[in-house]
């Protein structure tokens, strides 16, 4: 309690709060990107749903985890809602009641114990002041305490002046309020995902906001930064469609893709000469049929970012049996690629890999049993101490086949 007090006053004093950011569906995930982009010394678990990011800029379009971005106006050392609202209120009031033209407003509060009409009040009452003052103000309704991404997004919140949302997040003695910068663009993410000429069920279906995700957590602090990015090339030895190609193409790395099947070779070419026609952009490319168990690829690999093969996906829980003909198919796949990919990087490289990992009826999860191979093949886990030790696992509820991302780095 002591401490929590302390690092608030700590907090505040320093105004460390420069962003924040709200966490995804599987906020670990989200916070994992977030401390191998900013750093784990700018990143700071705040609540369940939110993490402050102390950054000069916040790029949400290339952050794959982030759903809503913003920039923190008012911390506060205390969680009491009736003075936060007064808070709110009078700032807000303030400032807009200087905006020329008709504002749109939307108002989002986590992890506090408050109802939707208790937070559509709060922006009423704005309304009301401004009214007086001749400018004019469009409310979002809110179905709950918080608009979802969705709402944001089609409401184009955060991305002019006139068209603010108030994001709110409480944790136990601390309140911040900030202002949006926008929220996750999920008509780009959609089009991404499901315009492309190629698509394959059976290889799965990454979604390219984990791509986006594995290719942050690869590249670290250099994610962002299109002029290292730029020369910077990629590879993903089980490129599959091209998913993790595409994102990291969009990110301004040259990319290079393998995979063992020339049918998947030629999806990944189509669907990234459909990205580089439709996003303009294009960038270095090379994709080519190869094992990732014993292939020899060319130079430079400067980092990798790939979803290994994650074996048949299962409608139901598989048995026992079966659970185990597919796990020692994977992991003789899995472990004999990485002693190939590491023999041929140079030290310091980062890989993120994606490997399969199998829920049961009782939602436990089968692991894959890889980091026995780790330090023969001079790799060695990547900490992160946002998220600590638990393992990092990208699932839904209705699938059996979990991506369970693994980082690591050739000593
Ligand atoms: C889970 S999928 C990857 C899907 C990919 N992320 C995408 O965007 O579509 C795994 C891929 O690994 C390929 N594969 C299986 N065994 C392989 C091997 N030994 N070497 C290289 N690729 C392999 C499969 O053809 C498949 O495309």
């Amino acid at each position: 309690m002591m401490l929590m007090a302390l690092r608030n006053v700590i907090e505040l004093l320093y105004n460390r709060f420069m962003y924040i950011a709200l966490l995804g569906r599987q906020p670990s995930l989200s916070l994992a990107e977030l401390e191998r982009v900013y750093g784990s010394e700018n990143v700071h678990s705040f609540s369940r749903s939110v993490a402050s990011v102390n950054t000069e800029f916040f790029n949400i379009e290339r952050l794959g985890g982030t759903l809503k971005a913003g920039i923190v106006d008012i911390t506060t050392n205390h969680d009491d809602w009736s003075s936060i609202s007064q808070q709110i209120i009078s700032h807000y009031s303030k400032i807009f009641s200087k905006h020329e033209g008709k504002i749109t407003l939307g108002i989002s509060v986590y992890d506090f114990n408050v109802s939707s009409s208790q937070v559509q009040k709060v922006g009423l009452v704005i309304k009301n002041l401004l009214k007086k003052q001749n400018v004019s103000l469009r409310l979002v309704p809110n179905q709950a305490p918080s608009l979802s991404s969705a709402t944001s997004h089609h409401n184009k919140l955060g991305l002019s002046d006139n068209k603010v949302e108030i994001i709110v997040a409480r944790r136990p003695g601390s309140t911040i309020v900030a202002r949006s910068t926008g929220s996750q663009n999920i008509t780009a993410y959609s089009k991404r995902d499901q315009a492309r000429p190629k698509r394959d069920a059976f290889v799965g279906m990454l979604p390219p906001k984990l791509a986006q995700i594995m290719v942050n957590m690869a590249a670290g602090k250099n994610a962002t930064d299109t002029t290292k990015t730029n020369s910077m090339r990629l590879l993903d030895p089980f490129c599959g469609t091209g998913v993790i190609l595409q994102e990291a193409a969009l990110s301004g790395f040259q990319i290079y893709g393998t995979d063992l099947s020339e049918k998947m070779v030629d999806y990944s070419e189509e669907n990234l000469k459909w990205l580089f026609q439709t996003h303009r952009v294009g960038t270095v490319t090379n994709i080519h049929q190869g094992d990732a168990m014993d292939t020899k690829w060319s130079q430079p690999i400067d980092l990798v970012a790939s979803e290994i093969y994650l074996g048949q996906p299962f409608s139901a829980p598989p048995s026992t049996e079966k659970l185990r003909q597919v796990v020692k198919n994977c992991e003789f796949i899995a472990s004999s690629f990485l002693a190939n990919i590491s023999s041929q990087v140079s030290s310091g490289t980062v890989l993120c890999i994606a490997v399969p990992a199998w829920k049961d009826k009782q939602g436990d999860f089968t692991h894959l049993p890889i980091s026995k191979y780790f330090a023969k093949a001079n790799l060695q886990q990547i900490k992160l101490k946002t998220v600590g030790n638990d393992p990092l696992i990208y699932h839904r509820e209705d699938q059996i086949v979990g991506r369970e991302l693994v980082l690591l780095e050739k000593i």
